[in-house]
């Protein structure tokens, strides 16, 4: 398969690129490293990746962030930061991936356990992430009819972030990373469609 990685280098990305690059055509894009580098959450950004791609298999998304802050010091343009880059940097690069992705291909994009398991100054990402998981429900139907799949993996915290972020997330047990590549292998191999893959489930 040839597969597009956007955040391929990251923490999550890099785990998910060691196991596929041996088997795959694998292309990383980043902000700032890969094999192509874009900003997601600029639309000509995305337009010259696919051009730079050409046809793909499957595109996997492991990027994009919001700010994390107390509830009375969030403001629209903390709101406005995580949706133009994880909320509409994943789906602005969704949308465009239709026309590019063969059929039989899929999309899998990256939520994560604030959706329905929130942490203390969490509210953008929890905002976001249940947003990131509407798109995938809403979409799916007709994306079947063009015969590409969707999902998205919801992973809790990490084990490879754990050592950084684990202070912001009491009492949550991180996941391991090959119970989290894992979910990334099912949404790209097998034919499910239109899920969100809790990791842990
Ligand atoms: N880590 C966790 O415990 C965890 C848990 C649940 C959900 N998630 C979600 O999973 C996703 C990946 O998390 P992570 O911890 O792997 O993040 P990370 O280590 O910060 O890596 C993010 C990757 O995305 C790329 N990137 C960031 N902003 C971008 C942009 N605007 N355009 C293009 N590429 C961009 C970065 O590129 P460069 O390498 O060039 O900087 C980097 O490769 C995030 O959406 C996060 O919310 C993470």
């Amino acid at each position: 398969m040839k597969i597009l990685l956007v955040g391929g280098n990251g923490t999550i990305g890099k785990r998910i690129a060691e196991r596929l690059k041996s088997d795959h055509e694998l292309i990383i894009a980043g902000r700032s490293t890969g094999d192509i580098k874009l900003d997601m959450s600029n639309g000509n950004d995305i337009d010259q990746l696919f051009q730079k791609t050409g046809k793909i298999d499957a595109l996997v998304i492991t990027a994009g962030s919001a700010p994390v802050k107390p509830l009375e010091e969030l403001s629209f343009g903390d709101f406005q930061q995580g949706f133009e880059s994880k909320m509409m940097g994943q789906i602005n690069l969704a949308l465009k991936a239709i026309p590019n992705i063969k059929p039989g291909g899929s999309i899998t994009l990256t939520s994560g356990i604030l959706s329905h398991d929130p942490i203390p100054y969490g509210t953008v990402l929890s905002t976001i992430n249940s947003a990131v998981n509407g798109f995938v429900i809403g979409s799916y139907g007709e994306l079947l009819y063009k015969g590409i799949r969707i999902n998205a993996v919801s992973p809790a915290l990490v084990e490879d972030s754990a050592e950084k972020l684990s202070e912001y997330f009491p009492g949550h047990t991180p996941v391991g990373m090959k119970e989290v590549v894992d979910g990334y292998i099912k949404s790209l191999k097998s034919n499910i469609t239109g899920k969100i893959l809790n990791i842990p489930a």
